[in-house]
């Protein structure tokens, strides 16, 4: 049995709406927990698929994992597999940094490739150059990253491009190496700079999170922890380019807004009005049409190639024409095809799409591709005259906690409806 929602167009959302732990941040963060013995406690962890799935990837390899609420308990043994490759591996990008860990602590891993959104070639060759600079033998084999070394030592490490993943790996990696890594190129985003947070407050030696070089003084061992895991600045964006799609009225709280600087000064020059609250919130009220603005995703501080289809979705109903450059992951332009189907005037050339805004969408039947790409079809729903069957929900299940229930509060009216497509 599928489900689908049904959006009634029209909405404006009204009220307050809170934030809970980054999915980019925690999946990352209970990896972490494999590198000391003993039980690390997380939390505000947010209540969606992808948590209870890296649980199985942990008790995969020996941990014994409960998941009270937000609060996750990881309790590592003193012996653990080094063999990741359960089928939980397969159903979400973020297994793969368990890779890192694992070779850190047990000096080799056989970790399955993972799996995730479907965006794009996401090829895993900066993490295993990472590991062969630290001195691991790494090769891909029966679907597996196979590495192995003696004894890890620091080394000096330019990334090709600052990677999230591969930043992460290394970094995980190279914690309880010998002597000191330098990463140059290394991503910055704010779920590295809380990775690199609660490895400090686990023994670990950092310098330079959230800078493009992070140094790292290896020492022998890391001791459990209590972290909370930082605002979803992601769904945070969602809610403020609800606000502005729907010339709603949305206060944001639980999300650091100057991790949202560059997305909230767009969302201005769209016409909206912005209100920070110190680390803690935001308050976004759009009184009339949006203006278009032209958007490019980069790594951060950069436009997220996560919020792609956000912008994509509010350029389709703003006053004038936005070009959209996709930097990160090719394929996100996918959900044009879908945003088309919505009546949406679209049209990409290479990774550069140029939207014409219209004044409504109409509305259709139309699939999720990927987390984002499912929301920015439902706020794309929320714009549309009648009623738009959004399939493929189990898509925005897997990043978006309550995110119906949360929607229907606000003002808008969505139906979750269990039966079987007809996609003839
Ligand atoms: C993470 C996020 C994802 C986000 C992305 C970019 C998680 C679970 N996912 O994914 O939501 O869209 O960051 O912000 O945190 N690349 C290589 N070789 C590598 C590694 C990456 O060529 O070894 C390329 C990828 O194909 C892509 C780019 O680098 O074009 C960025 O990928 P990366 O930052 O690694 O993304 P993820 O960590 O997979």
């Amino acid at each position: 049995m599928s489900e689908h929602f049904d959006v009634h167009g029209g909405a404006r959302l009204v009220g307050e709406v809170e934030v809970v732990g980054a999915k980019n941040s925690v999946l990352k963060l209970m990896a972490a927990a494999l590198l000391a013995e003993g039980t690390t406690t997380i939390t505000n962890c947010p209540q969606i698929l992808d948590v209870p799935l890296m649980a199985d990837v942990l008790r995969s390899v020996g941990c014994e994992v409960v998941l009270d609420g937000d609060t996750t308990y990881i309790t590592t043994p003193a012996e653990l597999s080094h063999r990741a490759d359960s089928s939980a591996m397969g159903k979400l990008r973020a297994s793969v940094c368990v890779l890192g860990p694992l070779v850190g602590r047990l000096k080799k891993a056989v970790v399955a490739l993972p799996g995730g959104d479907a965006i794009g070639s996401r090829p895993l060759d900066m993490h295993q150059n990472g590991l062969r600079k630290l001195g691991a033998t790494s090769a891909i084999e029966h679907g597996c990253v196979v590495a192995e070394s003696d004894g890890l030592h620091g080394a000096q490490i330019w990334l090709d491009f600052p990677s999230v993943g591969a930043t992460e790996n290394i970094l995980m990696a190279s914690v309880l190496a010998e002597g000191t890594t330098v990463i140059d190129n290394a991503a910055r985003e704010p779920e590295i700079v809380d990775v690199c947070t609660m490895l400090t407050e686990m023994g670990a030696k950092i310098e330079g999170g959230g800078t493009s070089t992070l140094t790292v003084h290896g020492v022998e061992a890391l001791h459990p922890t209590e972290h909370r895991v930082i605002g979803d600045r992601i769904v945070g964006a969602t809610w403020a380019f609800a606000a502005v799609m729907t010339r709603g009225d949305l206060t944001v709280t639980g999300v650091n807004p100057h991790h949202l600087d560059l997305v909230l000064e767009k969302l201005r020059l769209a016409g909206a009005e912005v209100t920070a609250y110190d680390d803690k919130g935001f308050r976004i009220v759009q009184a009339d049409r949006p203006r278009s603005v032209d958007f490019v995703t980069l790594p951060y501080p950069g436009f997220a190639t996560d919020l792609q289809p956000f912008a994509v979705a509010l350029s389709s109903v703003s006053e004038g024409t936005s070009m959209i450059t996709e930097n990160v992951y090719e394929a996100r332009f996918r959900f044009i095809e879908e945003m088309i189907r919505l009546g949406a005037d679209a049209r990409t050339d290479g990774h550069h799409a140029v939207v014409r805004g219209i004044d409504r969408l109409s509305s259709a039947p139309v699939w999720a591709s990927d987390i984002r790409a499912g929301a920015g079809l439902v706020l794309a729903g929320l714009c549309a005259d009648g009623v738009t069957e959004v399939w493929d929900v189990f898509h925005i299940d897997r990043g978006y906690p309550h995110f119906v229930e949360n929607l229907n509060r606000l003002g808008a009216r969505i139906d979750r409806v269990a039966t079987q497509p007809d996609r003839s």
